[in-house]
């Protein structure tokens, strides 16, 4: 890494019950501001997350949380029957950023939607950070969606993922009343 931090040593997990405070303080301090902690909330409790990871020490101290909602495609075209989730909000407490965590975290919930069968994963982010895991806002141009732009970026999971395009997309009703 540029800033040459060493990479701390995580485990990574699914989310359980009692992280709820500790994701909710987490997510805070990330963004500074409880915004998109209310979004992680509603998320969860509607059942709109498909997987939920936590980043945590050897010692099980959160370090990290992201989180994947289900995106539902339209009724038409090729890509209706695609298994598509949106990866947001992506959180690292402000001290322990730089050292691999977010990135650990991002491969993990990658790796573990590919094996559930899943075939896209978008993203609404920095274009500098996520085309490393292989995000393309080229991709995302093929996904009509409210969202456009370089910081709208996909990733193909399977075939399919890149086949069965374009697919017009509606995201959880809690990104509706977060914008
Ligand atoms: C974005 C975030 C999750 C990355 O986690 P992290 O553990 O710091 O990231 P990693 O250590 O795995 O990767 C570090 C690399 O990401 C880059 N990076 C981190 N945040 C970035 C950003 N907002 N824009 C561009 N690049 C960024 C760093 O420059 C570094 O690059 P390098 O490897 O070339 O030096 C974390 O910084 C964070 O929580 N930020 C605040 C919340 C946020 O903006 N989330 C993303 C939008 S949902």
């Amino acid at each position: 890494m540029s800033d040459a931090q060493e990479k701390i040593p995580v485990q990574i997990r699914p989310v359980v019950a009692a992280d709820e405070t500790g994701v909710k303080e987490l997510v805070t301090a990330a963004f500074d501001q409880d915004t998109e902690a209310g979004l992680v909330h509603r998320l969860r409790h509607c059942g709109a997350f498909v997987l939920e990871l936590v980043a945590t020490t050897t010692h099980g101290r959160i370090l990290g949380h992201v989180g994947f909602s289900r995106v539902t495609p339209a009724d038409v075209g090729p890509g209706q029957s695609l298994a598509i989730t949106c990866m947001a909000p992506v959180s690292v407490w402000p001290e322990f950023q730089r050292q691999g965590v977010g990135s650990a975290l991002i491969e993990a919930g990658i790796s573990r939607l590919r094996d559930m069968g899943e075939d896209l994963i978008l993203v609404l982010g920095p274009p500098a950070y996520y085309p490393r895991f292989g995000f393309d806002a080229g991709l995302a141009r093929k996904v009509k969606a409210p969202y456009a732009g370089n910081a709208f970026m996909a990733l193909a999971l399977s075939e399919d993922g890149t086949r069965n395009l374009p697919v017009e997309v509606g995201f959880a009703t809690p990104f509706q009343e977060f914008e």
